[in-house]
């Protein structure tokens, strides 16, 4: 745990406008209702540059926003080693990301751990599906995968974050 009393944690993608952007809003969201949302600072980046200071998606968005989720004026950027140092979990969302997280960060302290560690209980999925050469229905299936997610997520931090 960070040495303020706030944990920070960090999803990661590719491009950082659909799949992590999507992870921070929703869980967010999660810690919210968990009452949790003063005690954990909430990010995400993305390991490639292509679309630094790009909103999200806007096919991922219309997923949110289907799905009762709002934005939150999130502009994209990309993982840097120091984010090693400023979070203590980050959370990559497929393994192509877990590789590229575990080469940018190699030798800091924070926690690497996938996103699949906390998918519902017989979901058959190894890894957040890259939508973004998908259609409508991929969105809104990578919204569901990470709003089903979460709450085992959010009670493992309350639980004196033991991740
Ligand atoms: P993300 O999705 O990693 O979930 O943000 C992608 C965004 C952009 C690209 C690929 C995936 N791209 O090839 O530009």
């Amino acid at each position: 745990m960070h040495s303020s009393s706030q944990l920070r944690i960090l999803f990661v993608c590719l491009g950082n406008i659909c799949r992590s952007p999507a992870a921070e809003i929703v869980c967010r969201t999660a810690l919210k209702r968990a009452e949790l949302a003063g005690r954990v600072l909430v990010d995400s980046c993305g390991t490639a540059s292509y679309h630094v200071g790009s909103k999200p998606d806007s096919r991922m968005l219309a997923a949110l926003n289907r799905a009762g989720f709002g934005y939150d004026g999130h502009r994209a950027r990309q993982l840097k080693q120091s984010d090693g140092m400023h979070f203590d979990l980050v959370i990559p969302q497929d393994a192509e990301n877990l590789r590229d997280v575990q080469r940018v960060l190699h030798g800091s302290t924070a926690k690497v751990l996938p996103m699949s560690r906390w998918f519902p209980t017989g979901c058959t999925l190894q890894e957040v599906p890259d939508p973004y050469y998908g259609e409508e229905a991929d969105f809104d299936a990578v919204v569901r995968l990470l709003a089903d997610s979460m709450p085992q997520l959010v009670e493992e931090l309350r639980a004196g974050i033991s991740v």
